[in-house]
């Protein structure tokens, strides 16, 4: 309890530039209110018995301390039926007090029907994939529309998570909307969760799962409804745009779905909505690509992410060790399987994959 209070009173951090919440202890969801109020008589007692004890300690010490000159010997007891029974039953006491804190929050924290149920609407559905080292997330109840590595939810209403992994252990940890959930490959895992402030929140695994670890973070963006009702509306509307023949646009949509030079292609392992032949499920959902703030799974934001996006097509695994993106480059001589002109019309053709710009999301919060 007390770690918890320090932690609220210590982790709360905006980060001006990038708009991000990340605080222990918001209230604004209802997961960590339930935490909050819990902790609060366990802070109580916590603190009751740090008094009690010190008190005691402090009296005993000056009141029975050797005085100058002073020879006899203290005191001596030998056993006391009364005083051994108490030190057993008040800390019993005070642990059967706690557990029934507890257990009684963690019913109520994984029961779906205490989740803004005063709210709006039904609870949105989002299937989260984790994967080394990214995220996805698909909305199967909204045309399975999906986004990598950027949640969008909507404000003062429940989302029901179906979490798992694709390969290893991973951890859902977006501490703003609520505590750590395991996603663990074969086993789907349902959470609710809820948050009533639009924002951007982070989130990051937290399971140690293989070199980039680190680098497997995401962003919760919570929008206002009419904001998130424009994101559904546009997103289930969304195809990939068809560039003009002959730009440079269009010879990276040829790289994107074939590969150059021998080079894997990227449809391979990445969905766009809209794009045939570009139906890849071995790596983040790309579907509108250039409408996100962040790349290589949260490592980096804005102007960075921007210019780090041809280095990233080149080479992931060389910026995020442990990546299973491959590295565009000849194995035995090094040497790139893309031109510059190649990297610029891919980039080219990555920036085109967007939202219209009344359901641009990253705009959209305060
Ligand atoms: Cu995934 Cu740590």
């Amino acid at each position: 309890a007390a770690l918890f209070a320090c932690g609220a009173g210590v982790a709360f951090a905006q980060d001006k530039e990038t708009r991000n919440f990340l605080f222990l202890g918001d209230l604004a969801s209802r997961y960590n209110r339930e935490v909050w109020e819990m902790s609060i008589p366990a802070i109580i007692m916590s603190i009751l018995i740090a008094v009690a004890t010190s008190w005691a300690l402090f009296y005993s010490v000056i009141k029975f301390r050797e005085r100058k000159g002073e020879v006899r010997e203290p005191a001596q007891f030998h056993g006391n039926n009364v005083l051994e029974i108490a030190l057993i039953a008040v800390p019993f006491l005070i642990v059967t007090v706690l557990a029934i804190l507890t257990v009684r929050t963690m019913v109520r924290i994984n029961n779906p029907d205490i989740y803004a149920k005063s709210l709006r609407g039904e609870p949105v559905q989002v299937d989260v994939l984790a994967a080394q080292f990214w995220w996805n997330f698909t909305y199967p109840q909204l045309g399975n529309i999906a986004n990598g590595n950027e949640m969008v939810m909507p404000q003062g209403r429940a989302i029901r998570t179906n979490i798992t992994s694709r390969d290893v252990m991973h951890q859902f940890w977006a501490p703003n909307i609520g505590g750590q959930r395991a996603a663990i490959p074969g086993v789907q895992k349902e959470y609710t969760l809820d948050i009533e402030r639009p924002g951007i929140y982070q989130g990051n695994c937290t399971q140690l799962c293989g070199p980039s670890h680190a680098n497997m973070r995401y962003k919760v963006v919570v929008l206002a409804e009419n904001d998130w009702n424009a994101f559904v509306t546009a997103a289930r509307a969304y195809r990939a745009p068809v560039p003009a023949p002959g730009s440079s646009e269009a010879r990276g949509q040829q790289i994107f779905l074939q590969g150059k030079n021998g080079s894997p292609s990227c449809a391979g392992c990445h969905r766009v909505q809209g794009l045939q032949g570009a139906a890849g499920l071995a790596g983040p959902d790309l579907s509108y690509f250039a409408s996100r703030n962040t790349l290589g799974a949260g490592m980096w934001e804005g102007e960075a992410a921007r210019e780090r996006l041809k280095e990233w097509i080149l080479n992931s695994p060389g910026l995020k060790p442990g990546s299973l993106m491959p590295a565009y480059r000849n194995v035995q001589t090094g040497k790139s399987l893309l031109s510059e002109q190649d990297l610029d019309d891919l980039e080219a053709y990555l920036l085109t994959l967007k939202l219209p710009p009344a359901a641009e999301y990253w705009n959209k919060v305060p």
